[in-house]
């Protein structure tokens, strides 16, 4: 067999495929010694976490194979191909019959089989694993590496809430959350190798309940009071939170928790009561709008954003003018709006869906509208103050400055030295430009 060098893997997707993806690339360290590659053609494991949240995620899969099999694997046959993630969960061996020369199709759990998988695969043999060996995946895999000053934890993994159109229960699996002490102690690794921030994740993140070592559960608003009291920790994100089980405890946690971000992300997929319905949300648009008075009273100041659904089978358009009042009504700050898109095996793909596409999208540009003018009022509401922001490391573009994101979990670019990477500093924002904040550093320090 031919030594294994080096890894290129490309994700698509949420954070948590972008959190499994880092794992990926620890456990094969580990097991292999791969060193990660930015570059395809010095591969010796090209590996893709796919995404099928909707159509367009999963037709990227295809035909990134596709490009894979035709530039590298067809003059390199030894080379391996894995495919994992949410497509592989869903379609098994299946995948294979599309995309013969993928030699490896994991599952979103079986991370940590891996080393045996590519082992496996190396030998001529194809290897599929897309079981659901729930919290076996956290307890086989090595303690993770640090990526910079803002740091990833999984907590909970699937979800068990089935609204009707998504696809996340089945790829996914059940909920399932690490005890207590696991999260702890992996918050602590990254914290002592110069993390000073931590988002935990979760698709449904506020249904945690972690065993504790006396033998009871905890709760998120418990998990980060416990995550607040690691002290190199100076601030604590979480996403993504489903409305129902956003408790009043979760609320209160934002007046008790100084370190916990001024930004919360709810999706809410519609404000009309019936579509809500028919989403099998389990909550209505006075409920949401009770949760959300109650965290802006615990936290005055606090960004709101959300993801919306248009075109949901049966939306008429009094549905979708009541999204848009919710939009107002709610005060989102920023909204990520999709299309509905049937997928495979969800309830909501055997509905009768007689709304055009035409008429879809044209809803899905009202919306884009309204939302990129409140998201544009709001970055000018923040030009003049001056704001907390963790140095994450240089920006994108234009030489000497660096970026970080402020409490409310928006980008600003400011001139300052490469050293200040993992500080907590003070900068005032002077300007917006379309998504980007522009500010001056006004002072440094050391604690939060
Ligand atoms: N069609 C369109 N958008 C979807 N989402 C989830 N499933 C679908 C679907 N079938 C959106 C939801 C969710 C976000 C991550 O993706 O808004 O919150
Ligand atoms: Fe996509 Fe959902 Fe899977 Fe994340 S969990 S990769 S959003 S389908």
């Amino acid at each position: 067999m031919n030594p294994l060098r080096k890894l290129h893997l490309k994700t698509f997707g949420c954070q948590m495929n972008v959190y499994d993806s880092q794992r990926i690339a620890d456990v094969l360290a580990q097991s292999h010694g791969l060193e990660v590659t930015a570059d395809p053609a010095e591969a010796d494991v090209l590996l893709l976490n796919t995404c099928s949240i909707r159509e367009k995620a999963q037709e990227k899969v295809f035909s990134e194979l596709g490009a894979w099999w035709h530039d590298y694997k067809r003059h390199r046959p030894e080379l391996v191909i894995g495919v994992g993630g949410c497509v592989a969960s869903q379609e098994g061996e299946r995948l294979r019959e599309r995309a013969p020369y993928v030699d490896l199709v994991f599952g979103p759990q079986t991370i940590h089989r891996l080393p045996q998988l590519l082992n496996q695969a190396q030998g001529r043999r194809a290897a599929v694993d897309v079981s659901f060996p729930e919290i076996e995946k956290f307890d086989r895999l090595p303690l993770p590496r640090a990526r910079g000053p803002a740091a990833f934890v999984s907590v909970m993994e699937g979800c068990s809430k089935y609204c009707s159109f998504c696809v996340v229960p089945y790829t996914r699996g059940e909920e399932f959350s690490r005890p207590l002490l696991d999260v702890l102690t992996e918050v602590a690794v990254h914290a002592e190798q110069g993390s000073r921030e931590v988002t935990l994740l979760g698709q449904n993140v506020n249904a945690y309940l972690g065993a504790t070592p006396r033998g009871g559960t905890a709760d998120l608003a418990e998990l980060i009071r416990q995550v607040a009291q690691i002290d190199a920790i100076a601030r604590i994100r979480f996403t993504t939170s489903h409305p129902v089980e956003f408790t009043d405890r979760l609320s209160d946690t934002y007046a008790e928790v100084p370190k916990l971000a001024a930004h919360l992300h709810l999706p809410v997929q519609s404000g009309s009561d019936r579509i809500l319905r028919a989403m099998k949300r389990g909550h209505t648009v006075a409920e949401y709008l009770a949760k959300i008075g109650r965290v802006r009273q615990a936290r005055p100041g606090i960004s709101l954003t959300t993801d919306i659904i248009v075109g949901f089978p049966g939306e008429t358009e009094e549905d979708f003018a009541a999204t848009l009042a919710l939009v107002e009504a709610a005060g989102f700050d920023e909204a990520y709006s999709f299309v509905y898109s049937a997928r495979p095996g969800t309830p909501a793909a055997a509905l009768a869906d007689d709304t055009p596409s035409e008429v879809k999208k044209e809803r899905l540009g009202r919306l884009q509208t309204l939302v990129a003018n409140r998201s544009q009022a709001f970055v000018e509401r923040l030009v003049g103050s001056v704001q907390r922001v963790l140095v994450e490391g240089p920006a994108k573009r234009g030489q000497g400055r660096m970026q970080g994101r402020i409490s409310h979990n928006r980008v600003v670019n400011f001139a300052a030295d490469e050293q200040l990477a993992g500080q907590m500093v003070d900068v005032k924002i002077n300007a917006v430009s379309v998504h980007t904040l522009r500010g001056e550093l006004v002072a440094s320090r050391h604690a939060a």
